[in-house]
């Protein structure tokens, strides 16, 4: 197992579009086990490839108290969508920046798992609101990507600064 490094926004490397996994092989669920070491590690509720620089549509979540509760999601797609719901986020990524983003409030999502087993999982709220997000990474887009310009001006000063002052 192996920490990695997580990218921080705004490298261009997390605007890269993942593409889908062909075949679950060892380098793909070692590719998981780095992620989910890495996302608790942090901590955080979820990581994508992206974010890892691996441009592969694999992603990890685990929004449980008790952090034993992993869902590994390869080539992961929305098959119904409903209501909306907003909600503050943040990202691993995007450190120390938190706002509000609109999403659908439930969602169905298809996805293989690392047997290669085609699964659907329903949810809703935080779970819906992480999956969504997640998502969005392997399609190259942060959660500020829905913010206003304004915001997204701020955000980007906010962190270079932050990266003079930590370098
Ligand atoms: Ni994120």
């Amino acid at each position: 197992m192996a920490l990695l490094p997580i990218l921080r926004f705004p490298d261009p490397r997390l605007k890269k579009i993942a593409s889908p996994v062909e075949k679950i092989d060892d380098g793909i669920r070692r590719l998981a086990r780095d992620m989910a070491e890495t996302m608790y590690e942090a901590p955080g509720i979820g990581l994508a490839a992206t974010q890892v620089d691996v441009h592969r549509q694999v992603i990890v979540i685990d929004i449980s108290e008790a952090r034993d509760s992993l869902l590994v999601l390869v080539n992961p797609a929305i098959a119904a969508r409903d209501g909306v719901q907003v909600c503050e986020e943040g990202c691993l990524s995007v450190p120390g920046i938190y706002d509000k983003v609109e999403r659908a409030e439930h969602v169905t999502v298809r996805y293989l798992d690392l047997e290669g087993e085609m699964r659907t999982i329903d949810a809703d709220g935080l779970l819906a609101v992480c999956l969504q997000h997640e998502m969005d990474h392997l399609q190259g887009k942060v959660f500020v990507d829905h913010l206003s310009q304004l915001k997204q001006t701020r955000i980007k000063a906010k962190l270079a600064k932050q990266a003079r002052i930590t370098a």
